[in-house]
């Protein structure tokens, strides 16, 4: 077995030193360093492994470790004791990078991190292009004989096609794409890893799994926050950028994808792509019946009344940035032609709620007369992302009694019920995957092309539209206008929370 199999089914890090740029921020400070910490107190670290925080704000190497760890474990200290090192600096000045050389090497020496380096870009998107130079200016970029050198990027990747293949362009002058490692947080999640596992590990599913059987789909990124301090970001971004082009469409190519010969990262990424580029584009005329937006508008009860998306801290009074998103896909293959996809994310929605809802067709005959199948739902399998994370199985089961009534029923699996191990958050997940250089949950350029190419002409077609945005009440279930995209054939959205 090669070194680098070994590392993966051993989950533990190999030496190395994380250098995280936009190491005073709040993605940092929120998940980062507490996934660090996490993986120390797990001891998933070896002693040979350091962190290095880059950012502007001066700090030194006491103040962010105290950051890292604050009143954390005294093993998850001991851990870190030594390897924690702090580099102020601008992300376009050249002596950040040169400082960085210097602590980098002293870390090599002292604390034997090999030459390995893990560099994650946790900086706001316009920070990207100085740090890749930067690195590359000092030749970070690039691993000595026996070392690698990885970069880990952030979303948002790109604003658009056009933007994200030019990201790649600055990327890929300083990194082979091997060395990239673009991180959506939702695949590092347990129970979007157990979509592989229910179709992948299991044979009862995967004959159901399709056309003949699935009369739709349904998938909901569900919301109770609104935009918080994220106003000014948000603006700029919305629903569509924010969640469908990344989290929404990676759960959606997990869910309908080809089984992989095996979950090493390029089958599996091979397999998203194929999928990704089967969904069949709206034209242009069909753009205001396949997709939906809407902007929440103040809402809740009295005693918790939840101010508008325009009334929000850095958010335009005028803004037409949308809140909510749904839109109708399809996938032209064959396993999947003729069944619609229906997604749709948005915040102060009534409940926080992710999950991806099969809904089976009806049988084609029922040998029932049609007032004793009153209460009877479609057959439906949800899988809960979150929270609560599960599976039930809603199917129809006879009342009780002397006479022949069938009414709904439901099968449940439920995490805490069956399992006393605990989840990793999903940046712990992620962080030593990157670490342990297994590329399986992070995007391909490919990929994220693919889901820009999917968004893309309906965030043009909005962007075009002089009309009102369409507006719900904050913890309503949004726009009316997405009811009626679902509405056809009778089809309703789950808003069961
Ligand atoms: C982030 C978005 O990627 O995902 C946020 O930028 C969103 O707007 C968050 O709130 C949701 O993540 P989670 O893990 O809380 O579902």
């Amino acid at each position: 077995m090669d070194r680098a199999t070994q590392l993966i089914q051993d989950r533990s890090a190999p030496p190395a030193a994380l250098v995280i740029f936009g190491a005073s921020g709040d993605l940092t400070r929120r998940k980062l360093l507490p996934a660090v910490e996490s993986l120390a107190r797990h001891e998933r670290l070896p002693d040979q492994f350091a962190l290095v925080g880059v950012a502007r704000t001066p700090m030194t190497d006491e103040q962010f470790m105290e950051s890292a760890l604050g009143e954390r474990t005294l093993a998850s200290k001991r851990q870190l004791q030594g390897g924690v090192r702090y580099v102020a600096g601008g992300y376009d000045d050249p002596e950040t990078y040169k400082r960085l050389v210097v602590t980098l090497d002293e870390l090599d020496a002292q604390r034997g991190t090999s030459g390995n380096r893990l560099f994650y870009l946790s900086t706001p998107a316009g920070a990207f292009e100085p740090v890749i130079n930067g690195l590359a200016g000092v030749g970070l970029n690039q691993p000595r004989e026996g070392s690698f050198s990885r970069l880990v990027i952030e979303k948002p990747y790109g604003r658009d096609l056009v933007t994200a293949r030019e990201l790649d362009r600055v990327v890929h002058s300083a990194f082979d794409e091997h060395q990239v490692f673009r991180i959506d947080h939702y695949l590092g999640k347990d129970t979007v890893q157990n979509v592989l596992a229910l179709r992948f590990a299991n044979s009862i599913f995967q004959p159901i799994w399709d056309r003949s059987w699935v009369d739709h789909v349904q998938i909901t990124v569900a919301e109770t926050l609104g935009v918080g301090s994220r106003g000014g970001f948000y603006e700029d971004a919305g629903a569509m950028r924010d969640i469908v082009q990344n989290h929404v469409l990676q759960v959606l190519a997990l869910a309908l994808m080809e089984p992989p010969a095996s979950f090493e990262a390029e089958g599996l990424r091979n397999e998203k792509v194929k999928l990704l580029q089967a969904i069949r584009l709206p034209t242009d005329r069909d753009i205001a019946e396949a997709a939906v937006r809407g902007q929440y508008t103040r809402g809740g009860t009295r005693e918790d009344l939840m101010a508008g998306y325009r009334e929000e801290a850095g958010v335009d009074p005028l803004s037409r940035t949308e809140t909510y998103a749904a839109m109708r896909l399809n996938v032209d293959n064959w396993r999947w032609a003729g069944v619609p996809f229906y997604v749709r994310t948005g915040k102060r929605l009534p409940a926080r709620l992710t999950e991806v809802a099969l809904q089976f067709q009806r049988p084609p005959h029922l040998p029932i007369p049609t007032d004793q199948l009153t209460g009877l739902d479609a057959d439906a399998l949800i899988l809960r992302i979150q929270p609560n994370e599960g599976i039930s199985l809603r199917f129809g089961a006879k009342v009780p009694g002397h006479s022949f009534r069938v009414r709904t029923a439901t099968m449940e699996f439920s995490y805490d019920q069956t399992f006393v191990e605990e989840s990793p958050e999903a940046y712990e997940r992620l962080l030593l995957d990157a670490l342990i250089g297994d590329a399986s949950l992070f995007i391909r350029s490919d990929e994220v092309q693919q889901c820009w190419r999917i968004v893309d002409p309906i965030i043009e077609n909005w962007e075009k539209d002089n009309s009102p945005i369409p507006t719900y009440e904050a913890a309503s279930w949004g726009p009316t206008d997405a009811d009626r995209l679902i509405g056809r054939n009778g089809r309703k959205w789950r808003n069961s929370a």
